[in-house]
């Protein structure tokens, strides 16, 4: 190559990649609106905001994976735990962690009830970011650390069979819905929920009990009616509901489909 060649293959080559940098910036801005669902930014959201900053939360936990190691990323936590659950928490994190068994603890940071609501839509709306599969498996520390319960990469549909109890196995383990960061499926470990190991057994007892609120007929059918209506029957434990209302999402009749339900019941009917 001549030294004039040279130089020309420097100016040609700089500036189409300047200019391939400046149409994907532009591309990228373009999408933000959308990908961020910024319509849906209201006063809660920003309010939250605030006191997400106000209280420091990012000095201990990533959003986006920005901020500190501390503590989990909370990019996705509103799919993972749904508000009810976020919401004692954060009233009282002590309620759910000790530092024996978890090594660390979240402060109590006296949150009013303002703040706290604020937090919960500040983090909805940021569990609704489009991050395009990021982060690729939950970034959990409740769970992980309890034996026995595995918290799964895997996302439904890629399952390699497409037996029912399998593909059960694998929305149950997935995130979302994050079943498996609140139950464990070895006996006796409860985390926030029961443990769902002999939960066939358990259903059967639970419908013969007086004190059964719910409309099951079946194990199958309490089963099913705790991934969907969790308040048809609530549990007393202490991380299992707050004024008589489950701590469990309530939203999975909607956000699961029909078949991935009739998946996680022929799956959960297997541990006995
Ligand atoms: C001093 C560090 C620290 C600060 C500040 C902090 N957190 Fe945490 N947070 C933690 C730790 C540690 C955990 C994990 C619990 C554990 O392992 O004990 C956690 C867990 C959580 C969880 C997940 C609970 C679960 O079970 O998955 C949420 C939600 C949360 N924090 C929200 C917040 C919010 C909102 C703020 C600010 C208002 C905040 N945190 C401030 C340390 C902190
Ligand atoms: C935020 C934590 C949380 C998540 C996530 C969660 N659960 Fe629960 N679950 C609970 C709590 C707490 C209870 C006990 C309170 C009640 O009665 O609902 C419970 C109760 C249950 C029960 C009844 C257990 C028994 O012993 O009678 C079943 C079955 C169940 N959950 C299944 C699931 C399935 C399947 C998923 C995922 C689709 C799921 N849960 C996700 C917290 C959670």
């Amino acid at each position: 190559m001549t030294k004039r060649a040279a130089r020309l293959f420097f100016f040609i080559s700089t500036l189409l990649s300047a200019l391939i940098f400046v149409v994907l910036t532009i591309d990228s801005h373009r999408q933000f609106p959308k990908l961020t669902n910024a319509a849906a930014i209201d006063e809660q959201v920003v309010a939250g905001k605030d006191a997400w900053h106000r209280h420091n939360c990012t000095n201990c936990h990533t959003l986006l994976g920005e901020g500190a190691y501390y503590a989990p990323d909370l990019t996705k936590i509103t799919q993972q735990r749904g508000a009810p659950y976020l919401r004692e928490f954060l009233k009282d994190p002590s309620r759910f962690y000790s530092e024996e068994r978890d090594g660390r603890l979240m402060p109590t940071l006296n949150l009013t009830e303002g703040e706290i609501e604020g937090l919960i839509a500040f983090l909805g709306w940021v569990s609704r970011i489009d991050t395009q599969g990021w982060p690729p498996r939950p970034i959990l520390v409740k769970g992980s650390a309890v034996p026995g319960a595995v918290l799964g990469a895997a996302t439904p549909g890629q399952a390699a069979s497409q037996d029912p109890v399998e593909l059960g196995r694998a929305v149950y383990n997935a995130t979302p819905p994050g079943c498996a960061a609140c139950h464990s499926v070895a006996p006796g470990v409860n985390i926030v929920g029961p443990t769902l190991a002999g939960i066939p057994a358990t259903a059967a007892t639970r419908i013969a009990s007086p004190d059964y609120r719910g409309k099951a007929k079946d194990a199958a059918g309490y089963i099913r009616e705790s991934i969907v209506d969790p308040n048809a029957h609530v549990l007393t434990g202490p991380t299992y509901a707050a004024g008589g209302r489950s701590l469990m999402p309530t939203d999975y009749g909607e956000t699961l489909t029909p078949e991935q339900v009739d998946q996680i019941v022929a799956y959960l009917l297997t541990l006995r």
